[in-house]
């Protein structure tokens, strides 16, 4: 297993440019099963994630190939609508499969996705939604059995504005007879990334990006030549890298639209941001002020930056409360920031965090991907070594991001063990 080992101290410089969106690009593979036909996609990141649903495609007959960053699949020839557990448990979003499935296959056999590191994840919005649209549910030996000889469409409300049940059920009604009202939708950038693709593909999508949906079932789809949008996680991730060294990078291939509530923060902080077009420059600005802050579902903060945020506030001047809204485990990188030096209590959802004057190195564990990526920065703060193990969490969702901060002056590299 490799290891990512960080001498600290150094402040960011130059410029770097942001990947494709992993969570825009899972959902956007997955609806090429809605229709037979040579789709392509540019901009893909290169992830382990990402291997993962282009294997899974094949597995069921899909003609997967990619060259760089492009990604090319033909459905004409699927004849498979199972997906396995050995594919889910490595990869939940494999879940999106199931509403194109459903819709191209008349059936789907999916393996359950179960919990993983940040919580139990469960997937009710996801099947109570498709049983609303005329879908047959049973769940057995782990799985989920779907059919549907025809699906229709209805209203359906979530409980909780579910981004991967969102997007499901807008990829499901897509060729549903009659028309489909999602209500309490997500509205995440993915989710109107995914709806422009389903409608230049000929579907029939308004309102991605509001809390309600509708979707006009129509009767054909056809392949398309698309390409992904920007990763805002990442983009997110090397902002608060920048702040944390008190740097001054610039960050390409960005859409600060769907940066706002991470620029709002980070500006609170004290941080000097400059939008120019879809670049952001950030440059640090010590001492860093002490915020508190509240995951919660997009436009809101994004708990995919909480991790990472809380890294900053370790070394921030004084007191910040991180309430963690969305998921019931997501503090597990909350231990191995302890052990470098961080002072940080937790009590249900919330996190306490007293700044302290500096980290120091120490060989961590990574545990979940957000996590394994505030590991990253600390130890880009931190005095002396720090040694990052079981980064193949890592690698799930971030292209070579040690190669990215080693290019802005970071002491950074990856050895394997
Ligand atoms: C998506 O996960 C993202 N993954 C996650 O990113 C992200 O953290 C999350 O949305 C929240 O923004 C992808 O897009 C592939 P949810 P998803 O359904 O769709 C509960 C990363 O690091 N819920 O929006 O699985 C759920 O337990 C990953 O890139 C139900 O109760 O999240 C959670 O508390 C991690 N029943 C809340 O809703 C359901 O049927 C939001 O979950 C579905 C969800």
């Amino acid at each position: 297993m490799d290891e990512i080992i960080i001498k600290g101290g150094r402040p960011l410089k130059g410029e770097v440019i942001v990947g494709g969106a992993k969570n825009a690009a899972l959902p956007i593979l997955a609806a090429s099963i809605l229709t037979g036909g040579t789709f392509t996609f540019h901009n893909v990141p290169k992830l382990k994630d990402i291997d993962s649903i282009k294997q899974l495609l094949a597995s069921m007959g899909a003609d997967v190939k990619s060259n760089g960053h492009t990604v090319c699949i033909d459905t004409a020839n699927l004849n498979h609508f199972e997906a396995p557990y050995e594919h889910v448990r490595k990869m939940r979003a494999s879940i999106l499969v199931l509403g194109p499935l459903l819709s191209r296959m008349k059936k789907a056999k999916v393996s359950m996705p179960g919990g993983c590191a940040i919580g139990a994840r469960p997937i009710d919005l996801h099947l109570n939604g498709l049983s609303l649209l005329g879908a047959d549910i049973k769940l057995a030996h782990g799985y989920v059995e779907a059919t549907a000889q025809k699906l229709s469409g209805n209203e359906i409300y979530f409980d909780i504005p579910t981004v991967t049940g969102t997007e499901n059920l807008m990829m499901a009604s897509a060729m549903a007879k009659g028309t489909t009202i999602l209500r309490n939708a997500a509205r995440e950038p993915e989710i109107t990334a995914l709806a422009d693709v389903l409608n230049q593909m000929g579907a029939d999508v308004q309102g991605a990006g509001s809390s309600v949906i509708t979707i006009k079932g129509v009767k054909k789809l056809k392949p398309v030549t698309v390409s992904i949008i920007p990763d805002r996680i990442e983009a997110g991730t090397l902002m608060v890298a920048a702040a944390l060294t008190n740097g001054d990078i610039k960050i390409k291939n960005c859409d600060p639209n769907h940066l706002r509530s991470i620029i709002h923060k980070l500006e609170k902080t004290g941080v000097d941001i400059k939008i120019l077009k879809n670049t952001i420059r950030v440059k640090g600005n010590l001492p860093i002020n002490s915020i508190d802050l509240k995951t919660m579902p997009y436009p809101g903060f994004p708990t995919d930056m909480q991790a990472q945020f809380m890294v900053l506030m370790s070394v921030a001047n004084g007191f910040s409360v991180i309430d963690e809204n969305i998921f019931e485990n997501r503090f597990i990188h909350v231990s191995e920031l302890c052990r470098m030096g961080a002072d940080i209590t937790i009590s249900g959802s919330h996190a306490m965090i007293k700044g302290v004057a500096g980290l120091s190195g120490a060989p961590v564990m990574a545990s979940d991907l957000r996590a394994s990526a505030s590991l990253i920065l600390a130890g880009l703060v931190a005095t002396g070594t720090t040694r990052v193990s079981r980064v193949y969490h890592l690698d799930r969702g971030y292209e070579s991001l040690e190669k990215k901060l080693a290019s802005l002056g970071a002491a950074i590299k990856r050895v394997s063990s």
